[in-house]
């Protein structure tokens, strides 16, 4: 019950209580409200790889909701010492209430999982999974739309090694959604994740051409090509700044389309796209706190009270 592991993890209820759950506790993410639900509770931050936003969403979340946080990333402890993942979480299984693990290799998460007693929350393991950036890319779709069911959606650029569209797209995929795949051959969404979303039913689109369908959009999701996850950097060189969104793109978007991304980003969003009102990348950002404020209660047993007044 505890972990997060992949979106299978969630049934589409729970995926829409969590989402409930993170609205109301809005003004607890903001700062206007103080609620120490989780006083006491200690959450390991265990960050194997770079982050901006999945480390200081959880910290934030946590944080407001008046718990602790202890962090540990490869550099500065006895990762760097040649301690195995394995003892690693045995440590944080004595030190911390629930974690929250980021790691290069696919399947990380999982084997944390199997290791300990405490919840483990899937943080994004290499080209594997990212299942709490897309409860919050949830979250921000629900919020401009009012729904899930039975959008379009277009995911662009990195679709191989990119962890946040095969979590995403699964999720979607259940709510009705028809997704266009837009991708040089050489990133393509793996045969096993399509094969997967047809199996739930959802309408897929591969393409390399990302200009036929946007007007037709109701979200565009942007990512970036991922440099560090090629084996051979030629490669990389082959396809990076292969798509390019700008505002002039945009012309002919339905006016509540939105742009999303998970960030950062490098060349394929440019800047021309912020100020205009499809822009929703650094809301959807912010989106991480109350998001991850509601999964950490969930997976602690904590329940949250429907309506949090100022
Ligand atoms: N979206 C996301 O996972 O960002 P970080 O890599 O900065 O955590």
């Amino acid at each position: 019950m505890g972990d997060l592991i992949t979106m299978d993890d969630l049934t589409n209820e729970e995926i829409l209580q969590v989402l409930d759950n993170a609205r109301s506790l809005l003004p607890v993410a903001k700062g206007d409200v103080y609620l120490p639900l989780l006083q006491g509770k200690v959450l390991g931050n265990l960050f194997f790889e770079n982050s901006t936003r999945t480390r200081m969403s959880f910290e934030t979340a946590m944080k407001r909701l008046g718990g602790e946080v202890l962090n540990l990333s490869s550099i500065g402890s006895s990762v760097a010492k040649g301690e195995t993942l394995y003892d690693t979480m045995q440590m944080v299984d004595g030190y911390a209430d629930i974690a929250v693990i980021r790691h290069p290799n696919q399947g990380a998460a999982q084997y944390s999982a199997d290791a300990v007693e405490i919840p483990i929350l899937n943080g994004g393991d290499g080209a594997g999974n990212h299942p709490t950036q897309t409860m919050l890319d949830l979250f921000t779709i629900r919020e401009a739309h009012g729904s899930l069911e039975g959008l379009n959606v277009m995911m662009v650029g990195d679709l191989r090694y990119g962890r946040t569209t095969h979590s995403l797209s699964h999720a979607l995929v259940r709510f009705g959604a028809k997704i266009t795949l837009v991708s040089p051959e050489s990133l393509r969404m793996p045969d096993e994740i399509v094969s997967d979303l047809i199996s739930h039913g959802g309408e897929i689109n591969e393409t390399e051409e990302m200009s036929l369908s946007i007007d037709s959009a109701d979200v565009i999701y942007m990512t970036r090509i991922q440099k560090e996850r090629f084996p051979d950097e030629d490669e990389y060189i082959k396809v990076a700044g292969i798509y390019k969104l700008t505002e002039d793109n945009l012309s002919g978007a339905k006016a509540g389309m939105i742009v999303m991304h998970p960030l950062p980003r490098v060349n394929e969003l440019d800047a021309s796209v912020d100020s205009t009102k499809h822009a929703r990348y650094f809301q959807q950002a912010f989106n991480g706190v109350p998001t991850r404020m509601a999964l950490l209660c969930r997976s602690l047993g904590v329940k949250i009270p429907k309506k949090v007044n100022k």
